[in-house]
């Protein structure tokens, strides 16, 4: 049991950023509907609890509400934005709509802050602060003080210290917030008390107990694709089931160079069995002839699952299907509750023939985040912890047209020294994903005193927060130099390589 904060979610863009701004303060936190009932969120006995902001106004006809008796719990509030004007229209303050645009704060705002209040203390008087709001607070509930304001906004934060109800216009869990992240670490640990016990050390040994606990002597499943959320997935349940985890890792011989053995050797301290089926020629034969990139998706994922059901009949009856689910996907749900199982992302949905009681999912509270600094704590190596992602039909939508293995060969080849061209430059964190495409065409070259009519190869990179949308990647010219040269000349194949300077959209990072 960790202490818990809740967040109340009101359906704004940055609810998810509140989450992990909490959690990068060690507080537990979970980020819940507005419409949870009183007796769950008595059940969950949070020390304290936040209201996002979200996209309407308190007097919108489908305006989100809460029950006023969440006031009633003694628990500490702080609202933001929305979630702000929500706890005064609530508490019989007035929120009234900007009468005029210079009222209305879109943007980084300079604030002054009352110092006396225990949400500010420490911070300076004056600060950047990033606001997003048409409605402001007319007048205040009563108890209430305002306690910061900016030129326009008479009320940019408001509190009843009494009583613990906190309310900020501004936006403290976005970046530009400057002192955002102290105005949330003054709630946590000065308002609500917080001690901090929220660390993946403490996870892991919690989470370990429990699927001890849950399993007890069953037999536990994992499909284990290598990424990054499957891997920290198997090494937690090795840790805590060990001999009654199988991992089955198809090997579909769409992987990059050497990752095969990386992913196994890595696993290799646990006493876990791990099968690593070869089923490359298998999947080359169902690829035969197949051009277009739709087809190829199918025809892989569904052999996946053929696979992975082989091996499942093999090891006889299963008890627990474990999978990596991540808390994003959870939120994602909408209900904050995905025990039902999720389409797996890699393979276009798991089987569910396997004759199991239960479905396991030790990461589903966890944001991305916090299973790499899981797996770091787990002794994972970290090239897989930090690892790019990687589509579940791998290299096939990398070979454009017809995949061949003498295609996927010299791809590999190319891909890995782009990789590695890109760690010794040092932009493999800022760089968001980065691989080589094998494109169709061929073109005439020289090399020595002779003509060459070879592939083209192109190379892709991206940044991006959350892949959907993207940037091309602006890597230096002697970074792309050096890759170039090399692939040209360590690669017999290819005798040309572009640079993809589209952005997402209109583009997709993959090319296939
Ligand atoms: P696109 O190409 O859609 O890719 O812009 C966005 C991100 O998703 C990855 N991707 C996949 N991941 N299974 C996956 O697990 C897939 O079938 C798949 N297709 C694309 C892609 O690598 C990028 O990170």
């Amino acid at each position: 049991m960790h202490e818990t904060v809740l967040i109340l979610d009101f359906g704004g863009q940055y609810n998810q950023l509140i989450a992990r701004r909490v959690r990068e303060q060690h507080v537990y936190c979970e980020l819940r509907p507005f419409s949870m009932r009183l007796d769950e969120i008595k059940a969950l006995a949070p020390i304290g609890i936040i209201f996002t902001g979200g996209p309407r106004s308190v007097y919108d006809e489908t305006a989100p509400h809460v029950d006023p008796a969440l006031f009633h719990l003694g628990v500490p509030i702080l609202g933001i934005c929305y979630g702000c004007q929500l706890m005064a229209h609530t508490l019989g303050g007035i929120v009234s709509a900007a009468q005029s645009d210079t009222a209305r704060e879109y943007g980084k705002t300079p604030t002054h802050f009352d110092t006396g209040c225990r949400l500010f203390r420490g911070i300076g008087a004056e600060s950047v602060t990033w606001m997003s709001h048409g409605d402001y607070i007319a007048r205040l509930p009563e108890g209430f003080v305002s306690c910061a304001h900016s030129a326009a906004c008479p009320t940019a934060a408001i509190c009843d210290e009494r009583r613990g109800f906190y309310g900020v216009q501004f936006h403290p869990e976005v970046a530009h917030t400057e002192r955002g992240a102290d105005i949330l670490r003054s709630f946590l640990y000065d308002v609500c008390g917080a001690k901090g016990d929220w660390s993946m050390g403490s996870y892991k040994d919690a989470a370990i107990a429990s699927i001890r606990e849950q399993v007890g002597d069953g037999r536990v499943l994992l499909a284990l694709s290598g990424g990054v959320d499957s891997s920290v997935c198997a090494a937690l349940l090795a840790e805590a089931v060990g001999k009654q985890l199988t991992c089955v890792f198809v090997d579909h011989g769409l992987l990059r160079k050497n990752e095969g053995d990386e992913v196994e050797a890595a696993f290799a301290k646990w006493d876990i069995e791990l099968r690593r089926v070869n089923a490359q020629e298998r999947f080359l034969s169902l690829l035969a002839g197949v051009e277009e990139p739709e087809q190829k998706r199918k025809r892989i994922g569904e052999a996946f699952i053929r696979v992975f059901e082989e091996e499942g009949k093999k090891l006889g009856a299963v008890d627990f299907l474990a999978q990596g689910t991540i808390y994003p996907d959870v939120i994602e749900s909408g209900k904050g509750d995905a025990a039902v199982i999720k389409s797996h992302h890699n393979v276009g949905g798991l089987p569910d023939f396997v004759d199991f009681k239960e479905i396991i999912e030790p990461l589903r509270l966890l944001f991305k985040d916090e299973v790499r600094a899981l797996g770091r704590e787990l002794g994972l190596p970290e090239y897989l912890v930090s690892r790019q992602p990687f589509p579940g039909p791998g290299l096939a939508i990398r070979v454009l047209g017809e995949v061949t293995k003498d295609k996927l060969e010299l791809l590999r080849e190319a891909d890995a020294i782009f990789r590695e061209e890109l760690a010794n430059a040092g932009l493999d964190k800022s760089v968001n994903q980065y691989f080589a495409v094998l494109t169709n065409a061929r073109t005439v070259g020289v090399m020595g005193d002779g003509r060459t009519y070879d592939r083209v190869l192109a190379l892709r990179a991206v940044t991006t927060d959350d892949f959907m949308t993207a940037e091309w990647a602006r890597i230096p010219y002697d970074v792309l130099d050096r890759a170039s040269s090399r692939i040209v000349n360590e690669v017999s194949g290819v005798n040309r390589v572009v640079y993809d300077i589209t952005a997402k959209p209109p583009g997709t990072v993959e090319w296939e």
